[in-house]
């Protein structure tokens, strides 16, 4: 996979792109990162990428020209380095669509993803014409798009089949996806007075995976409710959800 990202601060990604797994995915050329700053594509001396808005008000709004010359010349690199040639345009912005791990997936398969970060108090709405897909991480806003464009990274190419070994994505599996994780523990069994759950002592397998499934369960009712709509159930997870139903009633 080929990510191009569109910014004006190309040196905030250094840290996020030369470690861990995102690192490691690039020198097995799983996927290449392309930071592309929209200022080398201004076209007057002083290479503004701003300018105020029409119609009067306080801030500056970026200019459609450098985004649209710096999203040709990402479409051409993208043409020769990728098989099929057709680059999905991402623009990371407060008004987008809320990014979930769905939409992780989907970005995954993709062959090209160009990601355009926004800064300053906003920017031309003549740029959303050449947009496939607008994001946004959360509702809160950011001082521009960089930090959105490195979650949406991080969530998609781990996806990607090869980036995590059979070990890391073990755990990640439909069932996983939808609920949140089990409580875990390692060394020592006992700290500060708290135990380690004697089930995770007894060696019992079938046991122990299904402690941990009920955990699962029970964790995601009570803090997120709202994921076990879309989660995959066994007659066995919908009778302990019943349980704790019941338990929550009374
Ligand atoms: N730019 C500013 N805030 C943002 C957000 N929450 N998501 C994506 N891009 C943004």
């Amino acid at each position: 996979m080929l990510i191009q990202i569109l910014t004006l601060f190309p040196q905030m990604f250094t840290g996020v792109l030369e470690s861990s797994i995102l690192k490691r995915a690039q020198e097995q050329n799983l996927v290449k990162f392309e930071l592309i700053n929209f200022r080398d594509f201004a076209t007057d001396k002083h290479h503004m990428v701003d300018d105020t808005p029409y119609g009067g008000g306080s801030g500056m709004v970026l200019k459609p020209e450098p985004i649209f010359r710096a999203l040709q010349y990402a479409h051409q690199q993208n043409r020769q380095q990728t098989e099929r040639g057709k680059a999905k345009v991402i623009l990371l912005t407060p008004q987008g669509k809320v990014f979930k791990q769905e939409i992780a997936r989907e970005l995954a398969t993709a062959e090209g993803l160009i990601m355009i970060c926004g800064h300053y108090e906003g920017f031309d709405e003549r740029i959303r014409s050449w947009v496939d897909l607008e994001l946004s991480i959360g509702d809160y806003v950011l001082t521009g798009g960089e930090p959105a464009a490195m979650v949406v990274s991080d969530a998609v190419v781990r996806l990607i089949p090869g980036v995590l070994g059979s070990s890391e994505s073990a755990q990640h599996d439909s069932f996983s996806e939808y609920l949140l994780d089990f409580p875990q523990y390692t060394r020592p069994v006992e700290f500060e007075g708290m135990r380690v759950p004697d089930i995770l002592l007894s060696g019992h397998h079938a046991m122990i995976e299904a402690w941990r499934r009920e955990q699962a369960l029970i964790r995601t009712a009570k803090r997120r409710p709202d994921l076990l709509e879309n989660a995959p159930m066994s007659e066995e997870d919908l009778k302990i959800l019943k349980a704790i139903g019941e338990l929550n009633n009374g």
